[in-house]
């Protein structure tokens, strides 16, 4: 397994793979990795010749009070991890490499990133695409691994990757939960002991949504109202939002009809937790 740290390098030794005729496939992580990374790893594998594993933690995508200096990191550990999979590449470049002196362009997907976590973090979506349109550049890979745990991310991405022709496949993965339901993150490692059984009632209440919509429920508001009145019942946790927006612009939606994102934020302490679920068109498949 190589480990990267540069640019140059890292474009030569994939522009090498790819002609010979490997396929690369690609996978971005601000590291700290867990088993929801491990299952985006493992899809690339599937599908790829070579395995491209990005660790970056992104200063554009974090806001001036967000928690940059404090997100978790554990090298050793996500370097045996990306070993034991079978990665070829790690690129773990500084912010430096990344953003050198004189760095002024500007990327964002005007909308779907002002939306749902967009509204309390403004700049973060220009920030992810920002780093992803860079890191699509120095690796080049043929397909991008993303979770749905960041459903809004993947979404805006797919946007960019439209609008720009980039010549790339981004492939969505499913989310990965805890064995009692919560989605994995980076940031349940934030979480004390009372606020990780308190933060269970993020992927309570989405279920009870969705299994309302499962029952034929087809108000958005009354399943959005079900994620507020489920999370208000835990005293250690405050809704950010909770919407169902159509997965083609993420604009609000009042009805259920065509595919729909429903996307829940909470509050924890002073940890923000994300999860969703999506609806697929009635009378579609699942
Ligand atoms: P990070 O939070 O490290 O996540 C990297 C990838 O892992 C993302 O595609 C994310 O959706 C996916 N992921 C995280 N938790 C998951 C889970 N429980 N199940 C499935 N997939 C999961 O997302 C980022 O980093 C950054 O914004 C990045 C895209 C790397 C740009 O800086």
């Amino acid at each position: 397994m190589d480990i990267l740290t540069s640019v140059a390098p890292t474009q030569s030794l994939t522009a090498s793979w790819r002609r010979e005729g490997l396929r690369v496939g690609f996978v971005p992580t601000m590291g700290y990795l867990h088993a929801g990374h491990e299952s985006l790893i493992r899809a690339a594998a599937a599908e790829n010749d070579r395995v491209v594993v990005s660790i970056f933690v992104n200063p554009t995508q974090f806001g001036p009070n967000e928690d940059l200096e404090a997100y978790p990191r554990d090298w050793e550990r996500d370097r045996g991890i990306c070993r034991s999979l079978g990665v070829s590449l790690i690129f773990a470049p500084d912010a430096g490499e990344m953003y050198p002196g004189g760095f002024a362009t500007k990327v964002g997907v005007r909308g779907l990133s002002e939306v749902l976590c967009g509204r309390s973090r403004p700049i973060h979506f220009d920030g992810v695409c920002l780093v992803c349109l860079k890191l699509f550049n120095v690796v080049g890979p043929d397909a991008a691994y993303f979770g749905l745990k960041d459903a809004q991310q993947y979404f805006v991405l797919a946007r960019m990757v439209k609008d720009l022709n980039l010549n790339l496949t981004l492939r969505p993965c499913p989310i990965v939960r805890e064995p009692d339901g919560l989605a994995m993150s980076s940031r349940n490692a934030y979480l004390s002991g009372p606020e990780r059984k308190a933060a269970l009632i993020l992927s309570s209440a989405l279920n009870k949504a969705r299994e309302a919509a499962e029952g034929g429920e087809r108000e958005a508001s009354r399943l959005t109202g079900l994620v507020s009145e489920v999370v208000a019942t835990e005293p250690l946790a405050r809704l950010e939002y909770a919407q169902a927006v159509s997965t083609d612009d993420l604009s609000e939606v009042s009805e259920i009809s065509g595919e729909v994102l429903v996307a829940a934020a909470v509050w924890v302490g002073k940890t923000r937790l994300i999860d969703n679920f999506i609806l697929p068109p009635v009378g579609g498949a699942g």
